[in-house]
């Protein structure tokens, strides 16, 4: 096992350092002369012209990833999405048929919950993609078409390349609809994808010893709290998962905007809260609400850690600590902001003496529902 880890102390942080091959990968093969062609949807666009809906359909990491995907498509491709969790999509009777196309996101393929929703979106006659990291799994072989992230095995049980490779193929599925549909005006998105992988790794060569310092400092911490606006939103979900799934720490995460009706009764001085910010270059609308969520949680004594832009100077007088992150379009953000909160889970854990790649209680795929 020493020797697959190839000198890393765990299969988490050799897989969370492959992010950026995880992601070049995946968008390798796929950008023709500045556009966003899948060869794998050639001759498929009946899947994306005529729906009315777009459901995304996953469980665990996969339906953050899922998330972000509907903020992209309903950005790029201008078709009403949503985000269900697989193992509710079926237990009721959901409006759903031949306008729909359900996109399902599994890194295994074989996770039973999400492959029941396949089946059943199927026989309600819906159009079906998958989104999946195993080549000639089942979820894809029961789905009419697929689109594979070429993240590589996963070992850990705690996805992290996979998820961002699921973004990555998040993103140019909804350029990939956008053009199609003839929708797309958003060239700067395409032309972007080519950065994302050098983005990603100066997160990991930049970020990586003051995360772990952070994390040996936090430690004894007991509660840790992430908040989120837009695509930040699932990032804080995923940030808190993280978390929960390896160290065994209570964590949640919110939507940023939520805060003041409910979440911000649980602040008390020093309440550690991770605050993914969004660039302020993106909408200055956005980035000012997220500031004002930072005061107030400051005034009320929590010890607040932001995820930002570099540069960003409106975070500093308020953030206890800073982790910054290299200029990115929006909805490229989110694979750059997890990096940060995977690296600070592990080494939680880490400095906890726990086993990060085989957590308590957890498989890395879950195969009856
Ligand atoms: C399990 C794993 C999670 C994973 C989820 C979905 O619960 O522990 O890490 O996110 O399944 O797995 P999938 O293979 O469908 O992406």
């Amino acid at each position: 096992a020493a020797a697959e880890k190839g000198g890393w102390a765990s299969f988490m942080a050799k897989e969370v350092a492959e992010q950026p091959e995880a992601v070049a990968n995946t968008i390798r093969g796929r950008v023709q002369d500045g556009e966003v062609v899948i060869p794998e949807l050639d001759g498929l666009d009946d899947l994306f012209v005529g729906i009315n809906r777009v459901i995304i359909t996953a469980c665990g990491t996969a339906s953050y990833a899922a998330l972000v995907g509907k903020y992209a498509i309903e950005q790029w491709a201008r078709v009403a999405t949503d985000v269900e969790l697989a193992h509710e999509f079926r237990y009721r009777d959901p409006v759903i048929g031949d306008d729909t196309l359900v996109i399902s996101i599994s890194q295994s393929g074989e996770t039973m919950d999400t492959l029941m929703a396949v089946k059943y979106a199927r026989e309600r006659g819906a159009r079906t993609l998958s989104i999946c990291n195993t080549q000639g799994a089942t979820i894809p072989r029961e789905s009419d078409a697929v689109v594979y992230t070429h993240a590589g095995p996963e070992v850990a049980v705690a996805s992290t390349k996979a998820f961002s490779a699921q973004i990555t193929a998040l993103l140019l599925l909804g350029l990939h609809m956008g053009r199609v549909r003839s929708v797309l005006t958003d060239t700067a998105a395409v032309a972007e994808l080519a950065s994302l992988p050098e983005k990603i790794a100066s997160v990991l060569e930049k970020e990586n010893d003051h995360v772990t310092q952070l994390a040996n400092w936090m430690a004894d911490t007991r509660s840790v709290l992430f908040l989120g606006r837009h695509v930040g939103y699932p990032i804080a979900l995923e940030g808190a998962l993280k978390l929960k799934e390896i160290s065994y720490i209570h964590a949640e995460g919110f939507a940023a905007g939520e805060l003041k009706h409910g979440p911000i009764a649980l602040i008390e001085p020093g309440q550690p809260v991770f605050v993914i910010v969004p660039s302020p270059r993106h909408s200055a609308l956005i980035h000012s609400k997220v500031v004002s969520n930072i005061q107030e949680i400051r005034a009320r004594g929590a010890r607040v850690i932001v995820v930002a832009e570099e540069g960003d100077a409106a975070v500093l007088p308020f953030a206890d600590e800073v982790i910054h992150i290299p200029l990115a379009g929006a909805m490229f953000e989110p694979v750059l902001a997890v990096v940060p909160l995977q690296i600070f889970a592990m080494a939680l854990a880490t400095a906890k003496g726990l086993d990060v790649d085989q957590p308590r209680n957890l498989a890395k795929s879950v195969t009856v529902e």
